[in-house]
């Protein structure tokens, strides 16, 4: 089977009603990236930070898959797919999508502030002030924020390497190492991206831009692959 590798940011979740970073005035949810999302954030008011994602938690939790994360589990009948998001949500998850990899972190995760490795799985809706991991330190989020390093790139370069077709939803492509991963792509894969504000541009025949909504986009796109593997076969 052809492997797909699909790279998904804020974007893909719009339609969810979660709201993507970089459409609202350089402010997040009315905060400043800069006051919720940094290591210095978390050493400047750690309850202001814990807040923050309490809120988020509870939006995602609210949230249902809207139809591009629902497609994208069809692809699955004919090819090896590989989710890689940004996205702190479990959308893809609980569309039904199997192997789904977080580069930024999961929101409903915990982890312990001195020793990222110690992470716990959360099915209450809040980490508060005194929540500690098993070395007696307060639990954050298991986000990766800025400044702080990505270990999840490690794994996601080879499905790069590996893939047939890539497909980029949603994302600005603008925070680095994920917008990177490009760069690991062969150049006879083909690439799509969906987004209708895209950046990307194309002069080549195997990067296809669609300027449409992921909602609308993305389920044409699959039904298209998945009428092409059926024509080959
Ligand atoms: P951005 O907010 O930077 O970009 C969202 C992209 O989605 C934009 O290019 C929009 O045009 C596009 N978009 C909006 N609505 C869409 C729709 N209905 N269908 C398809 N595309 C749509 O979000 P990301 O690129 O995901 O990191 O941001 C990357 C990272 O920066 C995030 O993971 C987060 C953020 O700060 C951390 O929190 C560490």
């Amino acid at each position: 089977m052809k492997n797909i590798v699909i790279l998904t940011g804020a974007g893909i979740s719009a339609e969810s009603g979660i709201k993507t970073f970089r459409d609202s005035d350089g402010l997040w949810e009315n905060h400043k990236v800069t006051d919720v999302a940094t290591p210095e954030a978390w050493q400047r008011d750690q309850e202001l930070v814990l807040k923050f994602y309490n809120e988020r938690r509870k939006q995602i939790r609210k949230a249902q898959p809207n139809n591009a994360h629902i497609a994208l589990v069809e692809l699955e009948k004919a090819f090896n797919v590989y989710i890689v998001t940004q996205n702190i949500d479990d959308l893809h998850e609980r569309a039904g999508s199997s192997k789904v990899m977080h580069l930024h972190g999961e929101i409903n995760q915990s982890r312990s502030s001195i020793d990222a490795k110690l992470v716990y799985k959360m099915t209450h809706h809040e980490i508060k002030i005194g929540e500690l991991c098993e070395l007696k330190s307060q639990l954050r989020p298991n986000i990766v924020w800025f400044g702080e390093d990505v270990p999840m790139i490690e794994s996601a370069i080879p499905l790069m390497l590996q893939a047939d077709v890539v497909i980029i939803i949603g994302t600005s492509l603008q925070v680095y190492p994920a917008a990177g991963l490009l760069d690991f792509v062969t150049q006879t894969t083909t690439i799509y991206n969906i987004d209708p504000n895209s950046v990307m541009e194309s002069n080549d025949n195997n990067l296809i831009i669609i300027k449409q909504k992921a909602g609308v986009a993305v389920p044409n796109l699959v039904k298209q692959l998945l009428q092409d593997i059926q024509i080959r076969k």
